[in-house]
């Protein structure tokens, strides 16, 4: 009884947490703050198409850990130990310097004032635009962590192992629906993934293209510890336009990972694949809305956690 009571007053306090976050937060405090960031992105995106998937995944693993709440910012150091060295994050996240200059730049205009989680949540948005994607409105008003979690990012995260079930039952977690989940995935139309975490599906599933398999392993060894980090684009047909090519991919057998082709294997998720892939702006709005939804997992509001000054470090 107790611990049903403190549930329900936890979802209400998750629920009032979520509606203080406002698209207008920061309209007298850092008017300019929005326009900053979207500067800032948008030219580390020219300099660098892969940069707005990175920032794009810097964001998905902030909010599946602890909420959106910049945890994955956090850098290690002798006495803390956070988030950049979990499984899924070690070696392979990118970005945290172009958030750092994006934070200089808004510290400058606005003393501790905009949050890292909220810069996270915006670059996020405009890395997708930035490469031709949807837009949407962010709520704001984030406040940042002073901890972070090693063990959460690494039971929270899914691995590129997963099967449906376990992806289903990985967002079904954090509030997704299958058909968000598979929305979310989409992500997968920009950015590159490493040899170890596609070599399984490549040597060793059927449900791929017998000619994408064979171009892959050209660099992408069987034996495991060579070429591991190793590089191939998670679209193979438009690498860097934010669109709905990742389904059609999946229709032919080109998805890179074993959890991408899962979402398209005669499992539930299949028509969801089909109608993505023939209704690029299903995709869109899907996706918009689901982005939505992850920024507000969990964040901290009010008075809770802090407004860092460097992103990688609590004040
Ligand atoms: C559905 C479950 C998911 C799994 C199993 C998964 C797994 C992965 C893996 C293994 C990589 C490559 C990492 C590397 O090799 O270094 C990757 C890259 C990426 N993921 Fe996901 N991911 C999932 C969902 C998402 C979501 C929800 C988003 C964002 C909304 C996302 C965005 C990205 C992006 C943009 C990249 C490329 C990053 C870059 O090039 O730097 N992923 N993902």
């Amino acid at each position: 009884m107790a611990s049903s009571v403190s549930f329900l007053l936890l979802l209400c306090m998750a629920a009032v947490a979520s509606a203080q976050l406002s698209p207008t937060f920061y309209d007298t405090s850092c008017p300019n703050a929005l326009s900053t960031i979207k500067r800032a992105v948008t030219a580390a995106v020219n300099k660098e198409n892969r940069m707005g998937a990175s920032l794009l995944r810097l964001h998905f693993h902030d909010c599946f850990v602890q909420g959106c709440d910049g945890s994955v910012l956090l850098a290690d150091t002798a006495t803390f130990t956070g988030e950049q060295n979990a499984l899924p994050n070690m070696k392979s996240l990118r970005g945290f310097d172009v958030i750092a200059n994006i934070k200089s730049q808004v510290e400058a205009i606005c003393k501790q004032t905009v949050s890292c989680a909220d810069i996270l949540a915006v670059a996020a948005r405009d890395s997708v635009v930035a490469l031709g994607g949807p837009s949407w409105t962010v709520p704001l008003g984030r406040r940042d962590s002073t901890t972070a979690s090693s063990s959460l990012a690494n039971s929270d995260l899914p691995p590129p192992f997963f099967n449906l079930t376990d992806l289903i039952g990985a967002f079904d977690k954090k509030g997704f629906t299958a058909t968000d989940m598979v929305a979310l995935s989409g992500a997968h139309t920009i950015g590159q993934g490493q040899c170890q975490n596609f070599r399984d599906h490549i040597y060793n599933d059927s449900n791929i293209n017998p000619g994408y398999a064979t171009s892959l392993k050209a660099n992408c060894p069987r034996a495991t510890g060579s070429g591991d980090t190793n590089l191939a684009p998670l679209d193979p047909t438009t690498s860097y336009t934010f669109d709905n090519a990742y389904y059609s991919n999946l229709l032919s057998q080109k998805g890179l990972f074993h959890s991408d082709q899962e979402l398209f294997n005669g499992g539930s998720t299949d028509n969801t694949v089909r109608n993505f892939a023939s209704s690029a702006a299903a995709f869109s709005s899907a996706f918009a809305s689901a982005m939505v939804k992850m920024a507000n997992l969990g964040p901290l509001t009010g008075s809770q956690g802090q407004i860092r000054l460097t992103c990688s470090k609590v004040n």
